[in-house]
């Protein structure tokens, strides 16, 4: 949490006690005004850890301070914002340790402005406001009343439990407002009326992924190949059978949404020709024409706006090699392999384990049930997500 310069930095040591109570870690950063309202020491107490204040700090331990914190936060809450602070981030200087914070920080950052009425209304702060919405910033408050200039209007920091209240709810709720798109399933080719070429995919994974980011606040519709499950709550489901369904379900979608997981089981190949009438037993032996499907994944990563792009690859060898090519090949931003065939979850199964892969890192999700896997996938894709969109 960072402090900034006004007289609700007061109120500011409250909201730490509350952050505290609710369990949460809470680190202090202080401007230089901040420290003439109310001490570090009060902070120091409240939060339990030194208060950091300084950009350059010789101490070789706290030398790479704004970075390190940046790195270690899972949010940033910049209460109270003064107008000077909002003004300050909106341009990026970085001339104190918060400002240079809000710079490095790839978490998601929360204000909550305090000023005299009058600077709040300034068109200067509001188009600097917008700015910083339209990276992605979010704004607690004001509240309208009694200032302690004495005037009365907007400009009075949000109360403290109104700001930890909605901290809480969006710590809940990562991906609220943001739209995910999900493939899942198999899918079906048709040979003649009666019958498809198909695969052991359940769909369950994929539906356990849609089901997370529903909870997770994000706005889901889920492409789904014929599945026996029904549909998550709060998710919108659009029936597709065959690979080419799929593909135009998909891609008619991706542009409009922010993130794009492809957990769908979807055939590489499909009958060259589709009998109209079912073919009949003949000869003792037969052969079947296939033709390569379009790849819907590698198609959604080239699209000129395309979303954050997570693929999957069930393997039964070379996991780790077969996954990170598929990654670079398909120009993914993450791809959550899995092994099949053997005793080994995946397919068909209610557990399944992850190996994830992005350009920089990895992370092992261990063997358990796929609705807390899906869980723990989502979370590491919304820090990603938001690690890109704020790089
Ligand atoms: O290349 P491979 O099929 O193993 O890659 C698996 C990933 O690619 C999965 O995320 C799957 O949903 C996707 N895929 C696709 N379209 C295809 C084949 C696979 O989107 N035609």
């Amino acid at each position: 949490m960072a402090v900034s310069g006004g007289i609700a930095a007061y109120k500011a040591a409250e909201l730490v006690r509350l952050l505290c109570k609710q369990n949460v870690d809470v680190r202090v950063v202080m401007t230089e005004a901040a420290m003439q309202f109310v001490t570090p020491l009060t902070f120091q107490a409240l939060s339990g850890y030194p208060v950091h204040s300084e950009l350059l700090n010789a101490d070789a331990e706290n030398a790479m301070g704004h970075i390190s914190l940046a790195r270690w936060a899972d949010m940033l809450l910049i209460a109270p914002a003064t107008a000077n602070c909002i003004a300050k981030c909106s341009h990026g200087l970085a001339d104190d340790l918060l400002s240079t914070l809000y710079l490095a920080a790839s978490c998601p950052v929360y204000m909550a402005p305090a000023m005299n009425q009058a600077m709040w209304s300034k068109p200067v702060t509001q188009e600097n406001i917008q700015k910083l919405q339209a990276h992605g910033v979010k704004f607690i408050g004001p509240a309208a009343g009694e200032q302690a200039c004495g005037e009365t209007g907007f400009g009075r920091m949000s109360e403290p439990a109104e700001i930890v209240a909605q901290l809480l709810s969006a710590a809940a709720q990562p991906l609220a407002g943001i739209k995910v798109l999900v493939s899942a399933g198999p899918t079906r080719e048709p040979l003649d009326p009666v019958r498809y070429i198909t695969n052991r995919s359940s769909g369950k994974m994929g539906y356990a992924i849609a089901r997370a980011a529903a909870k997770a606040g994000a706005q889901v519709t889920l492409v789904s190949g014929p599945v026996a499950l029904a549909a998550p709550e709060n998710v919108a489901v659009i029936a597709v059978e065959t690979a080419a369904q799929m593909y135009d379900a998909v891609l008619q979608r991706a542009s409009d949404h922010a993130i794009y997981i492809g957990a769908a089981a979807v055939a590489d190949y499909s009958p060259a020709i589709v009998q109209p009438e079912k073919i009949k037993k003949q000869a003792q032996q037969t052969s079947l024409i296939l033709q390569k499907t379009e790849d819907i994944l590698a198609a959604v990563a080239n699209l000129d706006r395309h979303p954050f792009t997570v693929g999957f690859a069930a393997e039964t060898h070379d996991l780790e090699n077969y996954a990170r090519s598929k990654l670079v090949q398909k120009k993914l931003d993450m791809i959550a392999a899995n092994w099949v065939g053997q005793a080994q979850g995946g397919f068909d199964s209610d557990q399944n384990a992850l190996q994830v892969f992005w350009p920089e890192g990895q992370n092992t999700l261990a063997m358990t049930d796929k609705i807390q896997l899906a869980e723990q996938l989502i979370r590491l894709i919304t820090e990603k997500f938001h690690e890109k969109n704020t790089a």
